[in-house]
């Protein structure tokens, strides 16, 4: 027993803490079978106000004994609570526990009842404040990933961690393709403390994890495309066009097909050279600009365009963009190293890669074809860049109907006041991971699948790997510690190594 129910209402249950424990905020009781978490603490007391200050002061200044008679009955700390599931019934509590009722801690006999789903996918342990439970905590891979997974944290809280998590536990499974837009070249490859770690060193990663660089280790894909795959389209989020040179990127288009930016560069209004009716020198002369810009291009004397970046070839990587459509419909996990990349690029070869995927599952579901292929998700950093207000990209599309063509978006940010609540709205799995700004706390608070209006303090005292999810496939808040990375990177090798050495014995 740990404190007893005296009073307060149903959102708010008021505890009184037994005098030498220690009840935490986030800690999870148990009172007639109803799961409560606890969400504030504040101190309580049976003496009158000028008393304590006087007490105090004697004590403070020197006054002689001070002793507060019966100090544990008359002094307390007030514990308040909220019920989070009735245990017995399963649902989300309707009524009351008793009054006076006698509080005991959450044990993890308490969730036997949460039961290891299809697909599942590992997120951590059940956390009773920061209190570990031995509870493992599963969803559903299939179905978070096609509704969308928003990974809210400030920096530094492990938002990249828990994506390595769930990446390692999908390495190997064929239910899901998952593309992975890595900004930070983090999730490959990395060294800690003269360790090897990162989704490579995987036992399965050979055949299910493919790395594309813009500066490819050996034996590792170069990430090239060839400017034939660049269509008029893909353009619109990182260029600002007139609607003149809309009109002529089209018309080009129309005209040359895959070789449409060349003849753009190309043509020469004095020469009449690729010359389309109806464009004015103009407007040619800015697009040839702009799309030089962007692209990173160039073309000589000869009429030769010619790269000048890393990612944008002439001659090599046409089949880039396919291959990488057909690994994530492989069910493997495509790691993009775009760390040397304008954040432009960036968007435009995951625009280029998203709108294949999206073009082919939307056939694949006219086909009636959906169920047999892997669900498809892409990991976003920084996700209001493509999910902002006023952007119009295949991020936003995938963000409202992905779910349909079993398509979905594993978002990562830091401000998910700056995603507009209609698409916060839709991003049904929320794994919430502490953040200081009360701001983004309300944002992330008004958008989750429960209610999580006393979560405040909760969520800013969250510390490294501690989290909350939210979602509509989980039956209430829960509560969760994930596991950091490199632990379970060493204790796969530490397994592996067992597992061979009991070969070796036999
Ligand atoms: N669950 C965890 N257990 C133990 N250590 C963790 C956990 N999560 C993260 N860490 C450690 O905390 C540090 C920061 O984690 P991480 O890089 O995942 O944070 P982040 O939220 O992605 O930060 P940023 O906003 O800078 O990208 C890393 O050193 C990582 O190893
Ligand atoms: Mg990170």
């Amino acid at each position: 027993m740990i404190g007893q129910i005296i009073g307060g209402s149903y959102g708010e249950i008021w505890i009184r803490q037994k005098s030498g424990e220690r009840i935490e905020l986030g800690d999870l009781l148990v009172a007639d079978d109803i799961l409560l978490q606890v969400f504030d603490l504040e101190y309580g007391s049976l003496m009158e106000k000028n008393d304590i200050a006087r007490i105090s002061g004697m004590q403070l200044e020197g006054y002689g004994d001070t002793h507060v008679h019966e100090n544990e009955l008359r002094n307390y700390i007030l514990v308040k609570a909220k019920p989070l599931f009735n245990l017995r019934t399963r649902r989300i509590p309707k009524h009351l526990p008793s009054f006076f009722n006698i509080l005991r801690r959450a044990s993890s006999e308490d969730f036997k009842f949460l039961e290891k789903p299809e697909n599942a996918i590992y997120l951590g342990k059940i956390r009773s404040g920061s209190k570990i439970l031995d509870v493992p905590v599963y969803i559903n891979g299939k179905d978070a990933l096609t509704h969308h997974i928003l990974i809210p944290a400030t920096t530094g809280r492990g938002k990249s961690n828990l994506v390595k998590v769930i990446l390692w536990n999908l390495i190997g499974k064929s239910y899901a393709g998952v593309l992975v837009l890595d900004a930070h070249n983090e999730y490959y490859s990395y060294k800690k403390n003269g360790k090897n770690y990162g989704l490579k060193y995987h036992p399965d990663a050979k055949s299910n994890v493919i790395y594309y660089s813009t500066n490819p280790p050996v034996g590792e894909r170069a990430l090239r495309v060839n400017i034939k795959n660049v269509k008029p389209w893909h353009l619109r989020e990182i260029i600002e066009f007139s609607p003149a040179q809309e009109d002529a990127l089209y018309l080009y288009y129309k005209e040359y097909g895959e070789y449409w930016i060349e003849a753009i560069l190309a043509s020469d209004m004095n020469e009449e050279r690729n010359k389309i009716k109806g464009v004015k020198p103009e407007t040619l002369a800015s697009l040839q600009r702009k799309l030089k810009v962007a692209l990173e291009i160039d073309i000589n004397k000869n009429g030769e365009v010619y790269e000048r970046g890393k990612i944008f070839s002439t001659r090599e990587g046409e089949r880039t963009i396919r291959d990488i459509c057909d690994f994530l419909e492989d069910g493997k996990i495509v790691i993009l190293d775009t760390s040397s990349l304008s954040q432009n690029l960036e968007l435009l070869i995951s625009e280029m890669i998203m709108s294949e995927i999206f073009s082919r599952y939307k056939s694949y579901k006219e086909e009636g074809k959906l169920d047999y292929k892997p669900v498809i998700s892409v990991v976003i950093e920084e996700a209001p860049r493509v999910l902002g207000e006023g952007k119009s990209n295949i991020f936003g599309t995938i963000a409202r109907e992905g779910r349909k063509f079993n398509i979905g978006i594993i978002a990562i940010t830091q401000l998910s006041s700056m995603i507009p609540r209609e698409i916060l709205a839709n991003l049904n799995t929320k794994i919430i991971l502490g953040n200081e700004m009360s701001s983004e706390r309300k944002a992330i608070i008004g958008s989750a699948a429960q209610d999580l209006s006393k979560d405040d303090k909760m969520i800013a005292s969250l510390d490294r790997g501690e989290a909350i999810i939210s979602s509509i496939f989980t039956k209430f808040a829960i509560p969760i510690q994930i596991d950091s990375f490199e632990e379970l990177v060493d204790r796969e090798r530490v397994d592996r190594k067992r597992r061979e050495n009991l070969l070796l014995f036999e």
